[in-house]
């Protein structure tokens, strides 16, 4: 709980695919994996789920959402940037895409569409910013150790200790070249 969300329960959540022990996320605006069928299908099943009455919505960060090039459909696509012109340019609320500047602007376009339960999917700088409010983590963790210049903020290790988080359902899938994990932490409350 944090000043901005005091007002009433959130259920943040955060979506992140990463390589193991690196933590790489990101190289030069793109995934260093390319593409993985198995964890686009469990991205979306999470991202356009709808909890809590609001609409599915995901809140990236510019860079993140120039990378994947176009709104993510069934989904409000919040994002975060503070240039005055790409905010004039993208901001297209009928085509559910919002463009905000910071923090209580996103909270308040939130409140106002009754949405308490958003997905942050990345990249590294939303992680940082919007862990603090965060209660839960849907994490892929590649097996292999791929490197690049982007990673998850937050080291596992650093997870393991805080004792408000809860780590289960584990699952690993062994997709040939690209073998992966899939778990939750939760903050416990
Ligand atoms: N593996 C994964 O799960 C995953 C998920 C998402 C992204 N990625 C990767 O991560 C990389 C991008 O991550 P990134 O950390 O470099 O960038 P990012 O978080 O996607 O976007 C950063 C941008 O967000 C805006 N921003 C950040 N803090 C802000 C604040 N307090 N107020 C207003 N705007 C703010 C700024 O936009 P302006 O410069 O326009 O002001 C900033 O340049 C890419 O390589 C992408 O492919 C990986």
């Amino acid at each position: 709980m944090n000043a901005i969300t005091e007002d009433r329960f959130w259920d943040i959540s955060m979506v992140v695919a990463f390589s193991k022990d690196t933590l790489v996320i990101g190289d030069k605006g793109k995934i260093p994996w390319g593409k993985c069928a198995e964890d686009l299908k469990r991205f979306k099943l999470i991202t356009t789920g709808k909890l809590y009455g609001g609409d599915p919505c995901v809140i990236m960060g510019r860079k993140t959402y120039e990378s994947i090039g176009k709104p993510l459909p069934d989904r409000i696509n919040v994002v975060m940037s503070r240039n005055e012109e790409f905010k004039k340019r993208n901001n297209k609320p009928e085509s559910n895409i919002v463009v905000c500047s910071d923090l209580d602007e996103i909270f308040d376009f939130l409140r106002s569409r009754d949405i308490y339960a958003p997905f942050v999917i990345g990249g590294s700088e939303m992680y940082s910013l919007f862990f603090p409010y965060c209660n839960r983590i849907f994490v892929t963790e590649f097996a292999k150790q791929y490197e690049g210049d982007t990673k998850f903020p937050m080291p596992q290790p650093h997870l393991d200790e805080r004792s408000e988080w809860e780590l289960f359902d584990e699952d690993t899938i062994n997709d040939g070249e690209k073998p992966f994990r899939f778990y939750i932490w939760e903050m416990n409350t």
